[in-house]
C-alpha cells in the first residue's frame, strides 16, 4: 500500500534552446508519489514524458519549478549531497544494451553501481550481485557474461538488477519493455510489480502501451506539448476520460493489435503535432480538436476537477463542472 510522501513536484518546466529558438519540452508540471506507488505518464511521441522523467531526478536541469524528494529541495543539494541522493532515484531505460557499458561483465556493471555509491565493501558487494541476480531471474553464472551474449529480456533483467543494487526509493521507467518480445514484456511486468510490492518501489512509468499503464498505475498523467492535459486515477481516466485528447488516445489502443501494441510508435492521431517551438495560443490541443470553439483558440484551460483528484484543462470540462 502507498504511504509516505517521497516526491513532489511543483510547476517543472523545462525548454532547451535548439538554433536560437526556444523548444517547450515540459510546462508547468506539478505531481506527487508516494512509496510504493506508481504514476504512468502517456502522451505521444515528442510530448515530454523522457524529458519530464530526466528532470525530476535531476538529470536535466529544469529551468523552472521545483522538486522536493524525500523533504529536500534537489534544486538546493550540492554536487555530493545530489550523488547521495541518486542512490534512491534510478532510471531503467528502453534500450538495455545501450545503457550497458560492452566492456563490462554482468557482475561488474551490477556491483559498479555500488561502487560508484560507495556502498557495502567488496564481499557484500559480490554477495549483493549474486541476490539480486536471483531475484530478477538470472542464472548466477550470468556474471560473468557481457551484455551482448544475453537476450533483450535479460538484458533488461540486468538493467532492473543495475538500478536495484543501491535499493532506490524510486524509479523512472522510461520505456522499459518497448524493446522487448510480447512473451517477456510480460515477464518483466510481474518483475517489476513483484518487486514493487517486496521493496515498496515507486515507479514513474513511461510507455506507449497504454494497456500496461493501465494495468500498472495507481495514478496517470496524459501529457500534451509538455502539459498536462488530464491527470487522476487508473480507473477514473481509463474508464471516464474528460479530456478530448485522452479520449481520442484511449480509442486508438483499440485500434491496435495487440500483439504489436508496444513495437509500434504510439497512435497515429488526426492532424499533425504542432511544434514544440511555437505552442499553439490558447489550449495547446486546439488546431486539432474536433470539439474546439472560439474560446480555445485564445484562453488557455486551466487544470481542475471533476474531482479534487481528477483534473483536465478543457473548457468543456469547465462547463460540465460549473452546471
Ligand atoms: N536534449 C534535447 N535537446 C533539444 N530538444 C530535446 C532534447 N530532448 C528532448 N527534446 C525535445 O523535447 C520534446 C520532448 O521530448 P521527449 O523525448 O521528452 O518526448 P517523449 O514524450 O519522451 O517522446 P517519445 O515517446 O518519442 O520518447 C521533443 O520535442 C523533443 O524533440
Ligand atoms: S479546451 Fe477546447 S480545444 Fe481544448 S480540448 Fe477542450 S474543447 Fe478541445
Ligand atoms: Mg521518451
Amino acid at each position: 500500500m502507498p504511504d509516505e510522501m517521497l516526491l513532489e513536484v511543483t510547476s517543472v518546466s523545462k525548454r532547451f534552446q535548439v538554433r536560437g529558438q526556444t523548444l517547450h519540452a515540459v510546462e508547468n508540471v506539478s505531481f506527487a508519489l508516494r512509496s510504493g506507488e506508481t504514476l504512468g505518464l502517456v502522451g505521444e511521441s515528442g510530448s515530454g514524458k523522457s524529458t519530464l522523467g530526466r528532470t525530476v531526478l535531476r538529470l536535466l536541469e529544469a529551468d523552472a519549478g521545483r522538486v522536493v524528494f524525500q523533504g529536500r529541495d534537489l534544486s538546493r543539494l550540492s554536487v555530493s549531497e545530489l550523488r547521495k541522493e541518486r542512490r534512491h532515484m534510478q532510471i531503467i531505460f528502453q534500450d538495455p544494451l545501450a545503457s550497458l557499458n560492452p566492456r563490462m561483465t554482468v557482475g561488474s556493471a551490477i556491483e559498479d553501481a555500488m561502487i560508484i555509491q560507495g556502498i557495502a565493501s567488496r564481499v557484500q558487494r559480490k554477495m549483493r550481485v549474486n541476490e539480486l541476480l536471483e531475484r530478477v531471474g538470472l542464472p548466477l553464472q550470468a556474471a560473468d557474461a557481457f551484455p551482448f551474449e544475453l537476450s533483450g529480456g535479460q538484458q533488461q533483467r540486468v538493467g532492473i538488477a543495475r538500478a536495484l543494487s543501491v535499493r532506490p526509493k524510486l524509479v523512472v521507467c522510461d520505456e522499459p519493455i518497448s524493446a522487448l518480445d510480447v512473451s517477456i514484456q510480460v515477464q518483466i511486468i510481474e518483475l517489476l510489480k513483484d518487486l514493487q510490492r517486496e521493496l515498496q518501489l515507486a515507479y514513474i512509468f513511461i510507455s506507449h502501451n497504454l494497456g500496461v499503464v493501465q494495468h500498472l498505475s495507481d495514478r496517470v498523467m496524459v501529457l500534451y506539448l509538455g502539459e498536462v492535459v488530464e491527470q487522476g486515477s487508473a480507473q477514473d481516466l481509463f474508464t471516464n476520460p474528460q479530456h478530448p485528447y485522452t479520449r481520442v488516445l484511449l480509442d486508438s489502443i483499440l485500434k491496435i493489435p495487440s500483439s504489436s501494441a508496444e513495437r509500434r510508435p504510439l497512435v497515429t492521431l488526426p492532424g499533425e503535432i504542432p511544434s514544440p517551438f511555437h505552442p499553439p495560443s490558447g489550449c495547446p490541443f486546439h488546431p486539432r480538436c474536433t470539439l474546439a470553439y472560439e474560446r480555445c483558440t485564445v484562453e488557455k484551460p486551466i487544470l481542475q476537477g471533476p474531482t479534487t483528484t481528477h483534473l483536465t484543462a478543457c473548457h468543456l470540462a469547465e462547463t460540465a463542472i460549473s452546471q
